[in-house]
């Protein structure tokens, strides 16, 4: 690692049990015993940056938590960031403050569809997608993603294509891609660009996992595709995922063009989106202008977690195979060597390996036989993690 990264360690981190994390607050809930390591919901067992606690800190001088506007220094820094890690140019005016992405996403399909209409969704996907559409009595028009030998996920723009009629009005992209970790390549996106275009088909692009991108792959914003995308384009980002701030609640729609802004706008005040929170403007701010380099040193770490899983797959092929990865800290691992049912991966995961994940099926059907592991952890834990599954590994090898 490079000097000035060695500052960061993430061999430990703080204790998130009795903390109120959601992971273990859901514990007992979700797998019926507190007796397993949670890795599920995509969260970092990782502290937050340390600039952005110290911004919180500063914050808390001042007595008064009135009523605030999101400053424009907050959106300011965060359209310095995109530019200078993604290359796409966004305004001042095209910003919203939103509390959730997936807030934003409701939104957006109440703004630009009407009940009946037609929603893509590209499946197995992150569950909101199709929970969305379905909650709204929009139309799922699925999607699936192909998966090759290698397992590796690609679009299917040929059933897009096929799906398609006049009454499908919206796209819910992820990009990267939630479970399946892939960064769309430019001339993917270019694919869906021109269906979208040909169909008049807004794209709403929920990107929350841009920055967790390892090299050699880089992300491409759907709106850097040029005007003509912008033009179509809703692009969801923050800083809930890449530094590790959901417990903040901030996060923005990018809007650039006029009509599709003052569209979503309706949608959005009907709701009554408020600001945000005093410290979750000054954490944002902090987040984008300081801890640039906390997250270089964080995506080495994130790698190493991933190598450790995927090294302990490779002793049991026959068995579990990791999806390669190129973005986020969520291991899509095919389970199906296996020969379980669904129900019994998941017994197996909790009774055996100790271990809360996220069972394949709930990210659609095409997700049955696989698991998805949360690998942002500290070293140790993430040790602690690979030990428990591979003892039940090998106690199923006989
Ligand atoms: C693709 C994707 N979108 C949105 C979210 C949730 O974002 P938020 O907490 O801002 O609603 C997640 C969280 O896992 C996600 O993976």
């Amino acid at each position: 690692m490079e000097k000035a990264l060695k500052k960061y360690s993430f061999d430990t981190a703080s204790e998130r049990e009795g903390s109120n994390a959601e992971k273990y607050v859901l514990r007992e809930q979700l797998f019926g015993t507190q007796d397993v390591l949670p890795v599920w919901v995509a969260d970092m067992d990782i502290d937050t940056p340390q600039c952005v606690l110290d911004a919180v800190k500063k914050r808390l001088r001042h007595p008064v938590m009135g009523y605030e506007e999101v400053p424009e220094s907050a959106f300011m820094a965060q359209i310095a960031w995109m530019k200078q890690e993604h290359n796409v140019t966004f305004a001042l005016e095209d910003m919203f403050y939103s509390h959730s992405v997936v807030a934003s996403m409701h939104t957006a399909i109440e703004a630009f569809t009407k009940e009946g209409e037609g929603v893509i969704v590209q499946t197995p996907v992150y569950p909101p997608f199709f929970h969305s559409v379905l909650q709204l009595n929009r139309k799922l028009v699925k999607n699936p993603l192909t998966c090759n030998k290698q397992g590796k996920y690609e679009f299917d723009i040929e059933d897009l294509k096929a799906k398609i009629d006049e009454n499908t009005k919206l796209l819910l992209l992820c990009s990267p891609h939630n479970p399946v970790g892939r960064v769309w390549k430019k001339e993917e996106l270019e694919q869906i660009l021109e269906v979208c275009l040909q169909h008049n088909i807004v794209v709403f692009a929920d990107e929350i996992h841009a920055d967790l991108v390892y090299a050699p792959y880089k992300h491409t914003p759907f709106a850097e595709l040029g005007s003509r995308a912008k033009d179509i384009t809703l692009t969801a980002i923050g800083v809930g995922k890449t530094f590790n701030m959901a417990g903040f609640a901030i996060s923005t729609v990018a809007i650039p063009n006029k009509e599709l802004r003052e569209k979503f706008k309706k949608a959005y005040d009907k709701v009554h989106f408020a600001q945000g929170s005093s410290l979750s403007h000054v954490a944002f701010e902090a987040a984008y202008k300081e801890a640039k380099e906390w997250l270089r040193a964080l995506k080495i770490h994130l790698y190493e977690n991933y190598s450790m899983l995927s090294a302990l797959a490779k002793k049991y092929p026959h068995f579990i195979k990791v999806t390669p990865i190129e973005a986020t800290y969520l291991a899509w691992i095919d389970c199906r060597g296996m020969g379980l049912k669904d129900k019994e991966l998941r017994s197996f995961f909790i009774k055996e390996a100790k271990l809360g994940l996220n069972p394949g099926i709930s990210f659609g059907r095409e997700g049955s036989g696989f698991m998805r592991l949360n690998f942002a952890l500290s070293s140790a834990k993430m040790a602690e993690v690979v030990q428990r599954l591979e003892n039940a590994l090998r106690k199923i090898s006989g």
